[in-house]
C-alpha cells in the first residue's frame, strides 16, 4: 500500500509507542525495550526503556558482515592534498585502537570526552570510540577559541580532551593545540589527559604527563578488539554545546537508542539514502548537522560518509562536484549560505563533472531564500529538499518527507511538519493556538519524539525553564522562531524570537559576543545584534559607549581581535560602531529591535517605551557616515 503523508503524520501523533515501536526495528538491539515511551515525569521524555544497546555496534559493527569491504568514510582535505578511503571493517579496526586508547587512560562509561579537532578522519573514530565504550562526547567547534573551549570544559569536566595540533583553512595552518592549552589554563576544570594527533602541520610544546601522543598510542593498540559497552537506551551519547539567550551555552543532551532510531527513519523517510550509497554533508562535525548527518545519519544506515576539510572554492568552484561523481554521492547536504557563495562563481564550475549519481541537496540551517533555491535546482537538475530543525531536536522537524508522500514544494518554506512532531503555533503572549496566515512561535508538544534532547547537561531546571515555560499558560516546547503557516499546513520560518542570530548557517548568541566585547578595558556599554547580509544571511553588528572617548582610533579593531582570540572569528561582527547612547527603555533595557532596523535601514517602529528618542538618530548619523 502507498503511504500518504496524511495517514503516517496522524498515526505518529496519535499512537506515538506504535509508530516509534515499529521504527525501532530499523537498529540492533542486544536486549529489547520493556516500554516504548516513559512521559510520567513530563516534560522528560524516556524512549525505548528497559532496552540495551550501542550507537558504534549500530554504526559500524553490525555492517561488517554484509559492507566490511565496503567504503564507510571519505576523508578529504584540499587543504593538505590527502584522500583516506575507510571500508567499514578499516573503520571498524581504528575504533577499536581509538576506544583502547581511550580505556588504556583511565577513560570510563559515563565519562566525558572533549573533541576539539579539524575535519580529520581521527575525529571520526573519537566520536564512534567513545559511545563503542560508552563514554559521552561533546565535540567543540574548531573554529571555537579559548573562552569558548573553557567555559564547555568547565561545564562538562572531561576525563580528556582530544584534538589535533592544527587544521588548514585557505592554505593556513589554523593551531588548535596553543588554543587549547590556554583554554585548559582558563578552566577551573582540568582533564587529566590531552590525546594529540600530530598532523605535522605546526610545531606545538607538550605537557609532560599530561599530553599524550595519538600515533604512539595507536601503535600499542594496532591488534585492539575492544567490546562494546552495551547501554541502556537512554545513556547519554554525547553533549553539544549551543547558542541561547544568556551568555552561557548550553549543553543539548542526547540519550542513544531514541538518537540512533530516530535518525535511522530519517535516512528512510527524509534523505531517501539506501544502504551502501554516498552521503556528502558539507557541515563541520562541531555541529549537530555534522553530528546527524555526516556521522550517525549515515553510518547508522550502512552508507559510506565523506569528511571534507577544506572550502567550496579551492582549488576551485568545481571541488564538490568533483568530489561528487568521484565517491558517486547520492545525497548532499549543505547551507544556504555555501550555495549562494557557489551561484558568485563562474557556472561552468557546475556542468564540468559527472553528477548523475546525485538525488537529493539537502539544505538547512537559515533560511532558504527564493533566488539561491532557483538558481541551484536549474544549475544541478536536481531535487532540492529544505529542511528545519534545530540542535536540539537532532534531526527534522519540517520537510517535505520523500519517503512517505512526495508532496509538492512551496518556495520559502522548509515544508510541513515532520511524523513525530506536534506542531503548534502559538501566540507568545496569551498562549492561544494561531490559524492560517497568523504569526505566531513554533511550538512542540510533549512528548518530544525519540533524538531530541534529553535536557540541558547538568540542569534539568534549565532546561524545563528554558524550553518548556517560556509561553504563557501551557507547558510546550518552544523553538523559538517565529513561523506562519498557510491554509495547506506548510510552514514558512520567519527569524528567531530570542538573541541568537544566524551567521552563513552557524548559530551564535548575541550575549556571549557581547560579553566577550565588554571584557576589552575601554568598553563602557556594548550591544549586539544579527542584521540581514546578502551572503552570510545574518552578520553580527556591534554598538559600543567607550569608557575613554578620546582613545577610540583603535577600538574597532582591537575589540574585534578581542573576540577572535576569545570566541573564534566565526563570531567576529562585521562591525562595531562606537557610539555615545544605546536606546533604552525607560527602565534601562536595551531595545535591540530597534538597533537591529535602524542597522538594516528599516523603520524602527513604535518607539514610544523608549527614554530618549534621539539616541536612534545618532546612531543612524554613525552607521550612515
Ligand atoms: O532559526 C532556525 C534556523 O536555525 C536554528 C537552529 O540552528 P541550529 O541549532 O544550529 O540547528 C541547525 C540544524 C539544521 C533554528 O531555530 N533554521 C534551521 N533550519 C532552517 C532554519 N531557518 C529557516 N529555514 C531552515 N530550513
Amino acid at each position: 500500500m502507498k503511504l500518504t503523508y496524511s495517514s503516517f503524520y496522524e498515526r505518529s501523533i496519535k499512537d506515538p509507542e506504535g509508530f516509534w515501536a515499529e521504527q525501532a526495528n530499523l537498529i540492533d538491539w542486544h536486549k529489547p525495550y520493556d516500554q516504548v515511551l516513559d512521559y510520567a515525569k513530563p516534560p522528560f521524555a524516556n524512549w525505548f526503556v528497559g532496552g540495551l544497546t550501542n550507537l558504534c555496534h549500530n554504526a559500524v559493527d553490525r555492517h561488517l558482515a554484509q559492507r566490511g569491504a565496503q567504503t564507510a568514510l571519505v576523508a578529504v582535505s584540499t587543504e593538505t592534498d590527502q584522500e583516506r578511503v575507510y571500508t567499514f571493517k578499516e573503520l571498524h579496526a581504528e575504533v577499536n585502537r581509538m576506544a583502547a586508547i581511550l580505556l588504556s587512560n583511565g577513560v570510563k562509561k559515563g565519562d566525558r570526552v572533549l573533541i576539539y579537532m579539524p575535519m580529520i578522519a581521527e575525529a571520526c573514530f573519537a566520536m564512534l570510540a567513545c559511545v563503542r565504550i560508552g563514554a559521552i562526547h561533546s565535540v567543540v567547534f574548531g573554529g571555537f577559541a579559548s573562552h569558548s573551549l573553557a567555559s564547555r570544559i568547565d561545564d562538562a569536566t572531561p576525563t580528556m580532551v582530544i584534538t589535533a595540533e592544527a587544521g588548514m583553512r585557505v592554505g593556513k595552518a589554523v593551531l588548535y593545540k596553543p588554543l587549547l592549552d590556554e583554554a585548559i589554563q582558563l578552566a577551573r576544570f582540568k582533564p587529566k589527559h590531552v590525546l594529540i594527533v600530530n598532523r605535522g602541520l605546526a610545531d606545538f610544546v607538550r605537557v609532560p604527563g599530561r599530553d599524550l601522543d595519538y600515533a604512539d598510542e595507536r601503535q600499542k593498540q594496532m591488534n585492539a578488539n575492544v567490546p562494546v559497552e552495551w547501554v541502556d537506551s537512554t545513556h547519554t551519547s554525547y553533549i553539544l554545546y549551543t547558542s541561547g539567550t544568556t551568555g552561557k551555552p548550553k549543553g543539548v543532551q542526547r540519550d542513544t537508542a531514541g538518537l540512533a532510531v530516530s535518525l535511522v527513519a530519517s535516512m528512510r523517510y527524509i534523505f531517501c539514502g539506501n544502504p551502501g550509497e554516498t552521503m556528502f554533508t558539507t557541515s563541520d562535525i562541531g555541529w549537530v548537522v555534522g553530528h546527524s548527518y555526516i556521522i550517525y545519519g549515515p553510518l547508522l544506515n550502512g552508507m559510506a560518509t565523506i569528511m571534507y576539510e577544506g572550502t567550496p572554492l579551492r582549488p576551485d568552484a568545481g571541488i564538490w562536484w568533483k568530489l561528487v561523481e568521484k565517491y558517486k554521492v547520492s545525497l548532499m547536504f549543505t547551507a544556504p549560505t555555501a550555495v549562494r557563495v557557489l551561484k558568485k562563481q563562474d557556472p561552468t564550475f557546475l556542468s564540468q563533472y559527472d553528477i548523475s549519481s546525485l538525488r537529493t541537496l539537502f539544505l538547512a540551517g537559515e533560511p532558504l531564500d527564493e533566488p539561491t533555491a532557483t538558481w541551484i535546482h536549474k544549475a544541478i537538475d536536481k531535487k532540492v529538499v529544505d529542511n528545519y530543525w534545530q540542535t536540539e531536536t537532532g534531526w527534522p522537524i519540517l520537510a517535505i518527507q520523500h519517503g512517505v508522500e512526495p508532496m509538492p514544494h512551496k518556495f520559502g518554506s522548509p515544508g510541513v511538519p515532520v511524523y513525530g512532531y506536534k506542531m503548534k503555533l502559538l501566540n507568545e503572549i496569551t498562549g492561544e493556538e494561531l490559524g492560517a496566515n497568523q504569526k505566531g512561535v513554533v511550538a512542540i508538544e510533549g512528548p518530544l519524539p525519540p533524538g531530541c534532547m534529553q535536557t540541558v547537561w547538568g540542569d534539568d531546571a534549565r532546561y524545563v525553564k528554558t524550553y518548556w515555560n517560556s509561553i504563557p499558560g501551557k507547558m510546550v516546547y518552544s523553538t523559538f522562531d517565529w513561523a506562519i503557516k498557510d491554509d495547506d499546513g506548510y510552514f514558512f520560518i520567519l527569524g528567531r524570537t530570542d538573541d541568537v542570530i544566524n551567521v552563513a548557517g552557524h548559530r551564535l548568541g548575541t550575549r556571549e559576543i557581547e560579553e566577550s566585547i565588554s571584557s576589552h578595558a575601554n568598553v563602557a556599554e556594548v550591544a549586539v545584534v544579527g542584521i540581514e547580509d546578502q551572503l552570510k544571511g545574518q552578520v553580527a553588528i556591534g554598538f559600543v559607549i567607550p569608557k575613554d572617548a578620546s582613545n577610540v582610533i583603535q577600538l574597532e579593531a582591537e575589540i574585534m581581535k578581542t573576540v577572535d582570540s576569545q570566541l573564534g572569528a566565526v563570531a567576529r561582527p562585521a562591525r562595531v560602531y562606537i557610539v555615545t547612547a544605546l536606546p533604552k527603555t525607560r527602565s534601562g533595557k536595551i531595545v535591540r529591535r530597534a538597533l537591529q532596523a535602524v542597522a538594516e535601514g528599516r523603520d524602527p517602529g513604535d518607539i514610544s517605551t523608549m527614554e530618549d528618542q534621539s539616541v536612534l538618530a545618532q546612531i543612524k548619523t554613525v552607521i550612515t557616515k
